[in-house]
């Protein structure tokens, strides 16, 4: 879709430092941007991942806990466009959404007072927020039950999380504009290209490919009226590539879920990884 872009706007990223949320930020600062605020829990680690940030004038860095109102304020105030990217646990239950959702509609809550108080009129600024195909009632529908089934029994702590998040973003409709951007099962591969549709959404979308299409969505002014859309590779569907790895995380989801101690062995081995790393 080619529409018009606004350059002059404010864009608060969070998330910057995840897989989806890097991708967002590499995109952005090879466009027009004219003023990011970037919300992250550490600076450090944003800056080893990004060290032209720390020379980059359109850049402006808020550090602290996501539910830090003072500074969550600071780093929305201004913004015409929101992008959230946190990511939680997945696998386990896990409340990082939902507490990042709530916080950034309190914030909001205090900005929309503020402006009140001064008699300025409050613009509604539009939040993408990285939601899932499978919250997705057309995208869900479409799957065979068997695979719906098993995507939201192996995922139910994930999905939890992240639909307690829709209902705190949606909580007052002339408080902020949402877009739930709904990819399917997200993949560390080569881009080939963002498909962004509200018709459908195929099996996969690369990191890189999601990142773009965050990307166009934000500065793309064509894509306002929109609630929800799925976003994907443009070979998104090769089922025999997808499958192999849909179904190791299936495994991996049923096994955080119903086996008892998952979360410790999961720690376990994770830290046996980073230690041979
Ligand atoms: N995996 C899939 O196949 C799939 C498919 C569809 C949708 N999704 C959605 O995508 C999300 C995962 O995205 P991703 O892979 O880009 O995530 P990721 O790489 O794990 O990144 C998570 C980001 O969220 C931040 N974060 C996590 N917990 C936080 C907290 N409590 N407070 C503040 N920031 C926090 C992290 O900050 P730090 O760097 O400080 O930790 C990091 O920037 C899932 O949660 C799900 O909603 C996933």
């Amino acid at each position: 879709m080619a529409t018009p872009t606004t350059p002059q706007l404010t864009i608060t990223l969070l998330g910057a430092t995840g897989r989806t949320g890097r991708e967002v930020l590499s995109g952005l600062l090879k466009r027009d941007i004219h003023h990011l605020k970037i919300y992250v829990r550490s600076k450090q680690k944003l800056i080893n991942l990004f060290p032209q940030l720390l020379s980059d004038t359109r850049v402006e860095i808020c550090e602290g806990e996501v539910t830090n109102q003072e500074t969550m304020q600071a780093c929305l105030s201004g913004a015409k466009i929101i992008i959230n990217t946190i990511g939680g646990y997945s696998f386990f239950p896990d409340g990082s959404l939902q507490r990042a959702a709530e916080s950034i509609v309190m914030a909001l809550q205090g900005l929309r007072n503020n402006a009140r108080t001064d008699g300025r009129k409050w613009e509604k600024p539009r939040m993408l927020l990285l939601s899932s195909s499978s919250r997705n009632e057309r995208f869900a529908a479409a799957r065979p039950k068997l695979v719906h089934w098993l995507i939201e029994t192996a995922f139910q702590n994930g999905y939890n999380d992240l639909k307690l998040a829709h209902k705190a973003v949606l909580v007052d409709p002339s408080l902020v504009s949402v877009l739930f951007v709904q990819p399917g099962v997200l993949i560390e591969e080569e881009a080939t290209g963002s498909y962004i549709s509200t018709e459908e959404v195929k099996l996969a979308c690369s990191y890189e490919d999601l990142g773009a299409a965050f990307v166009d969505l934000a500065l793309e002014r064509g894509y306002d009226e929109l609630r929800e859309v799925g976003v994907s590779s443009e070979l998104g569907n090769r089922a025999a590539r997808y499958a192999p790895i849909m179904l190791r995380k299936i495994a991996a989801g049923f096994f955080a879920a119903y086996v008892p101690g998952a979360l410790h062995i999961t720690n376990f081995l994770e830290g046996v990884q980073r230690l041979i790393w």
